[in-house]
């Protein structure tokens, strides 16, 4: 009789990219993977703390696995959340049904914990204190379940310590991988077939490896065959112009480029500690337009971070109206324990949620103007799914276009003319 797993994964691609790895860990030992949690032998709860809503996530499924897992299956909680301070042993008091819980830094140790509680029945929870037992080698061949794309971690850790994020404190400090390990893994995955790399980090801009920067990387990754790569996060401190040239002259470089913002107001960005004003932002955006007019930008935006005024939020939707985003994730700040912005004075509740509500329904607006103006222009989609007829992809540009073709398959790149746009969608015919 098979045995198998069922992976819940929370949060941002770092966390998908890290579920695959694990299932890398579990196919290894013989466990396979099962649409329905009943089925599973080991559940895993890839878990994600960037706001207190992600968390809340965690324990509301953690009660509903509880009453609908098969008896002696085997409960792993690992991933961010379980890594801040205090949280491991408050899920345990909590939640005596989890059998294993691993931080961040041990992940990679998945199967030799499986193996010791198999062999003890033993409840096991490690999690480490810092990343200096760590390491930056991928230890697990990841079984990849992302489709045409594959995600390929450049670095890991993040040094910044924007006054409102978690994240260094459960990914600890920057480390970045030997760039020939990075080159030889998207060599490997190109000729395995995939369309789409992403490479990832918390701060892909400050990727640097003996004396070799993240723009030297991305002109190492240049090539004939035909693939798009793309990259994320970047942050708006360290992004250079010289990225813009890289981009125009690229052959696989996708024409967009995610900068998340937060805020537009001066002083909201000091106190968030971004080390950018609103006009050097707005300054880099104008650096990529020109050399890239039809760019697709996109960012995160923040609302009712500490002390905010109506006027501080005015300057975010006056950025948000200068820059004209074609994507904008939106969040509601949300108090962190151990982060400064969590002892800073805090907004209430209704002021927070009136700020989302107007800044959503403002790009709203943005994005079915921009869809619009895309109408009668040529676009290349890379085909990620097909139902029936119907193909789904992205452009050079990463606008979502649909379209209906016998022909193309997943992974076709096709040249479509956009021909109608409803709301932020658009829909296009293959030319
Ligand atoms: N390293 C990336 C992504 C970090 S997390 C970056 O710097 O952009 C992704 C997004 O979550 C952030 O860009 C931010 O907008 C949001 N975020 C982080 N901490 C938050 C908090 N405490 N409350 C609400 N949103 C938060
Ligand atoms: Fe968090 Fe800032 Fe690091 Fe991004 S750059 S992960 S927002 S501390
Ligand atoms: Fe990602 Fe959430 Fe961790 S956003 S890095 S999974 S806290």
């Amino acid at each position: 009789m098979s045995m198998n797993y069922f992976i819940y994964t929370y949060g941002c691609q770092m966390n998908v990219h890290e579920s695959e790895k694990l299932a890398g860990i579990l196919q290894a030992r013989g466990f396979m993977p099962c649409e329905n949690v009943e089925d599973a032998d080991v559940i895993v709860l890839n878990t994600c703390c960037v706001r207190e809503t992600a968390e809340t996530k965690v324990y509301g499924h953690l009660g509903r696995i509880k009453s609908k897992k098969k008896q002696g299956s085997i409960i792993v909680v690992c991933g961010c959340m379980t890594q801040q301070n205090g949280a491991a042993e408050r899920l345990v008091k909590r939640c005596p049904f989890v059998n294993i819980v691993i931080g961040t830094f041990n992940q990679p140790r998945l199967g030799d914990y499986l193996d010791r509680f198999i062999l003890t029945g033993t409840r096991i929870i490690d999690v480490w204190a810092s990343e200096k037992d760590g390491n930056v080698d991928e230890l697990a061949s990841p079984v990849r379940s992302s489709g045409i794309n594959a995600w390929v971690n450049i670095m890991y850790g993040c040094n910044n310590f924007c006054t409102y994020c978690i994240v260094p404190y459960v990914r600890g400090r920057e480390r970045c991988r030997p760039i020939d390990d990075i080159i030889a893994d998207v060599d490997s995955l190109l000729s395995q077939g995939y369309k789409q790399i992403t490479l990832l980090g918390q701060n892909v801009n400050s990727y640097k490896y003996a004396d070799k920067t993240f723009t030297d990387l991305l002109q190492e990754l240049e090539s004939d065959s035909k693939y798009r790569l793309k990259f994320m996060t970047s942050h708006p401190k360290d992004v250079s112009p010289k990225l813009a040239q890289i981009i125009y002259d690229s052959k696989v470089l996708s024409h967009s480029l995610h900068l998340p913002v937060q805020a537009g107001s001066d002083r909201i960005l000091q106190a968030m500690n971004r080390h950018y004003t609103r006009d050097e932002y707005l300054t880099k955006i104008a650096a990529f337009r020109d050399l890239l007019p039809d760019i697709g930008l996109s960012s995160d935006v923040m609302v009712g971070f500490p002390t905010e005024t109506e006027e501080d939020f005015e300057q975010t939707l006056d950025l948000v109206e200068r820059v004209k985003y074609n994507n904008l994730f939106m969040f509601i700040y949300s108090q962190r324990s151990g982060t400064p912005a969590d002892k800073m004075p805090q907004l209430d509740y209704d002021t927070k949620q009136n700020r989302i509500d107007r800044l959503i329904k403002f790009q709203f607006e943005i994005s079915k103007e921009l869809a619009a103006q895309s109408v009668g222009k040529f676009a290349e989609v890379l085909v990620s799914d097909k139902d029936g007829n119907k193909c789904y992809g992205k452009s050079e540009t990463d606008a979502a276009i649909t379209f209906e073709s016998d022909t193309a398959a997943i992974g076709d790149f096709v040249r479509v003319k956009i021909t109608a746009s409803k709301n932020a969608n658009l829909s296009g015919e293959v030319v």
